[in-house]
């Protein structure tokens, strides 16, 4: 899509004019379509991202969307490089369910606190000392972890899964994510037994303050993400993944909404539900220089400049950006996700569909 701001960017470029910050956000959005083009490839976005990075996916057919419908989309769609804007481990799902692909990431380093809190060498002790149970994965763990699970969840599937398994008399060991663990254990009344790791910007947000946030906006209804603590959920008119709770914000009957999720949800939920209030859940009581900074650093790490360096180089440049998978953990790891995507596919309300209608070029979901 070309723009007239493009247009006033090139004539201001070619009279040696300095560019303003406007017309040089347009010419680096610009760049990264030709480059996506150029190279066959499709963005596969998550929420959390920076926001031009999130329009410019939408813009290119691309997608933005939480972990389980970015799996959903990088498999089905007939681009053959995936440039994935998230987390390790969303590049490292794209590439075990379509390893004929090219994933390509702007950043190799930009990881998340579960998985880190995850190691899977421990893990691997845990599973061997409870073979009686079924092993149950959040998705926010690496491919070697995966590759050692029965099953791997979403936020978004995993309370009809755990259900399921508890309704089959199976006992579960469940990791990384201590909250969601109990979350989905309180829900399903399931058998499980947990790892302990948390969401370094989740785990941030505060019961007692937020208490005080709704005494004065008794109005706002409380969209939380189970990777929040107890005291959080609790207060939740409604619990869910980056998509239910983008879908909450337009679908239910309220005008201001207190959001317990990372920053970067907001530029979607804007453009979903414009005229809506959306205020940021507290991450920290009065006096703190900063009383609601929820913002994943790891997905800070993307941006449209960081896309159009890893597109832009030599093919060995680009090779730097590509995940890179073992065969064997890639077999290994797929069983558990493929098990939750039928799963999914199967069951009718098991997850939420994609927020903000189908793109296309893509194959059925
Ligand atoms: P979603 O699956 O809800 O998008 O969550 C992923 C994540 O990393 C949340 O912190
Ligand atoms: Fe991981 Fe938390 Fe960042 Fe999500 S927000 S990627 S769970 S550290």
């Amino acid at each position: 899509m070309n723009t007239g701001l493009d247009t006033v960017a090139r004539a201001a470029r070619t009279a040696g004019a300095p560019l303003s910050d406007a017309d040089t956000r347009s010419l680096a959005r610009e760049r990264a379509r030709d480059l996506l083009a150029r190279h066959d490839a499709v963005l596969v976005a998550h929420y959390y991202v920076d926001g031009e990075l999130q329009d410019l996916a939408l813009e290119t057919g691309g997608c933005v969307a939480d972990s389980l419908e970015m799996a959903r989309f990088g498999r089905s769609h007939l681009a053959r490089t995936l440039v994935v804007a998230g987390v390790r481990f969303m590049g490292e799902t794209a590439k075990i369910l379509s390893p004929e692909k090219r994933v390509l990431m702007p950043d190799l380093e930009a990881t998340c606190s579960l998985d880190i809190g995850c190691p899977p060498d421990r893990f691997a002790r845990f599973c061997d000392e409870h073979p009686d149970r079924t092993v149950v994965v959040y998705a926010n763990t690496s491919a070697a972890v995966k590759a050692r699970a029965d099953w791997m969840v979403t936020s978004s599937c995993a309370l009809p899964i755990v259900a399921d398994l508890k309704a089959r008399g199976e006992k579960v060991l469940w990791a990384p994510d201590r909250h969601l663990g109990r979350y989905v254990q309180q829900q399903t009344g399931a058998d499980m037994l947990l790892w302990d790791a948390t969401c370094v910007v989740h785990d941030e947000f505060k019961g007692i303050e937020l208490e005080l946030m709704r005494k004065e906006h008794p109005r706002a209804r409380v969209l939380v993400h189970p990777e929040s603590p107890e005291s959080v959920i609790r207060q939740a008119d409604r619990v869910g993944s980056t998509t239910q709770l983008l879908r909450a914000v337009s679908e239910m009957d309220a005008d201001e909404f207190i959001v317990a999720t990372d920053a970067g949800l907001f530029h979607r939920m804007r453009q979903m539900a414009p005229g809506k209030t959306l205020l940021e859940a507290p991450t920290a009581g009065a006096g703190a220089t900063c009383k609601s900074c929820a913002h994943c650093p790891w997905m800070a790490m993307n941006s449209v400049d960081r896309l159009v360096q890893c597109l832009s180089g030599d093919a060995r440049t680009i090779a730097a950006h590509a995940i890179e998978l073992d065969p064997r953990v890639i077999r290994d790891a797929r069983t558990c996700i493929e098990r939750m995507l039928d799963f999914v596919a199967q069951t009718p309300g098991a997850a939420a569909s994609p927020a903000g209608g189908f793109v296309p070029n893509l194959g059925a979901a």
